[in-house]
């Protein structure tokens, strides 16, 4: 197992001494792979979860009541300024607050329960910064502070994960009501009637405007034609009625892409067949994370902007079209896993713009912030699927042909934990 693993950075370190654009190049032409569409495609895998599509309920929302709630929200420093994405995780006895049971929002791919994954013993932890006290997400609380508000997750499959994870510990105090869907499932909205609050998932991967092509079975069929100047009207249409997002983007940007700029082609991403010049992915995420964030500033936008940063993977001898897996139990030692070479370009691509952002932002008094979830994340290496995106993967004893999943996270899993920093960064505004 270490050999292959040793051989992979080997050749890695290799490539990289010779040439970065080369680099870039070769990585990409592996993730072009038949794994990556398989994990990343399009296809939202809803059609096993019983829906009402387009049903708009008329309920009469609960008059505002006044909640005592039983602990102060004000973070209990230990120290001046505290930094909640530097900590530990931490054994939580309690467990998650909701089930496969008990939530019906599970994507069949991340239902790691239903699916038969054996083990446990990841679903008992929680996040804990080092520097403060971090609550888990009261979900009474959070809708009460949600009345009459619209929240939307802008971005890929990981914007998905995290909806529904929401959705789960939300629906232990009320039950969302779905009352939109697009054509593909792929982006959504349901309502909190009680609470007159919304929340959607937007399909935007890339946040601007592409075209995509891809067979039924997520299978690209051509590369993308990504419009680096003009943002995904999917977003932009509803921006200004919307109270909080969280924008998040990056892993597309590895696939095969033109790139254009004023509707005239500008060159590529990988694209052999082409005659075009090869600009590198990390160029198309700067100009799109450049264009979202100059967006965000000019907008004068009152409710408050997240940026995530991207999820790390969990890959272990091999890659996804190399037989790799992830089959931890317990989250891994700070400093174990350290970011893939591709991650790492597009994190450093994400950080730099949004730092630039951020002053400006300030300046003009729109609330962005960085959810940076990335380092927390890194640490929990036993909280994807593996082999059990699917339903009981060894039934049939094909072990050869499983392809693992250690990018999406188990719902249950450390992704809820995601929702813990999401309050407390709201609840401190
Ligand atoms: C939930 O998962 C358990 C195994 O952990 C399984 O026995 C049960 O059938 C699952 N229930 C549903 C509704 O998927
Ligand atoms: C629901 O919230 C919207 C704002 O998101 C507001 O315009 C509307 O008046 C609210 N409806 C009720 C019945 O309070
Ligand atoms: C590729 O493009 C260059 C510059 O646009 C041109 O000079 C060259 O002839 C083209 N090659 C082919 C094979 O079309």
């Amino acid at each position: 197992m270490v050999p292959m693993k040793l051989n992979w950075k080997a050749w890695w370190c290799s490539l990289h001494k010779h040439n970065h654009f080369l680099v870039k190049l070769a990585v990409s032409i592996l993730l072009a792979g038949l794994a990556f569409r398989l994990l990343f495609s399009g296809s939202s895998g809803f059609s096993n979860v019983a829906e009402i599509p387009f049903l708009e309920k008329t309920v009469t929302p609960k008059q505002p009541v006044s909640v005592d709630f039983p602990e102060n929200r004000d973070p209990i420093p230990k120290k001046e300024k505290c930094d909640l994405f530097t900590g530990d995780w931490i054994p939580n006895p309690a467990g998650p607050v909701y089930t496969n049971e008990s939530c019906s929002y599970i994507e069949i791919h991340q239902n790691c329960m239903k699916n038969g994954r054996p083990d446990t013993g990841y679903l008992y932890w929680r996040w804990n910064p080092r520097d403060c006290e971090l609550r888990q997400f009261n979900a009474q609380q959070f809708l009460e502070l949600m009345r009459n508000k619209k929240w939307a997750l802008i971005g890929d499959s990981i914007s998905r994960n995290h909806v529904q994870s929401l959705l789960c510990i939300l629906s232990k105090v009320e039950q969302p009501v779905h009352v939109y869907h697009d054509e593909g499932y792929k982006s959504r909205r349901w309502n909190f009637p009680s609470y007159n609050f919304s929340i959607s998932v937007i399909w935007s991967p890339f946040l601007a405007q592409a075209a995509i092509f891809e067979d039924y079975n997520g299978v690209s069929t051509s590369e993308v034609e990504l419009h680096l100047d003009k943002l995904d009207s999917k977003w932009t249409d509803l921006y200004k009625d919307l109270d909080y997002m969280i924008f998040s983007s990056g892993k597309w940007f590895i696939k095969s892409s033109i790139y254009y700029e004023n509707d005239m082609i500008l060159g590529c991403h990988y694209c052999p067949k082409r005659n075009l010049t090869e600009l590198g992915f990390d160029f198309a995420y700067r100009k799109i994370l450049t264009n979202l964030f100059n967006f965000i500033i000019k907008s004068n936008h009152k409710g408050m902007i997240f940026y995530r940063t991207i999820s790390p993977d969990h890959f272990e001898n091999g890659e996804w079209f190399s037989g790799g897996s992830c089959k931890r139990t317990r989250p891994a030692k700070e400093g174990e896993f350290g970011l893939n070479e591709l991650i790492k370009i597009l994190r450093d691509v994400e950080l730099k713009e949004f730092e630039k952002a951020a002053t400006k932002a300030s300046e003009k008094g729109v609330k962005l912030k960085l959810l940076d979830l990335m380092q927390l994340s890194l640490l929990r290496p036993d909280g994807h699927p593996g082999p059990y995106r699917h339903f009981h993967p060894f039934a049939k004893g094909n072990k050869e042909k499983i392809i693992n999943d250690c990018l999406h996270w188990c719902l249950p899993g450390p992704i809820d934990s995601w929702n813990d920093l999401l309050m407390e960064m709201v609840v401190n505004g």
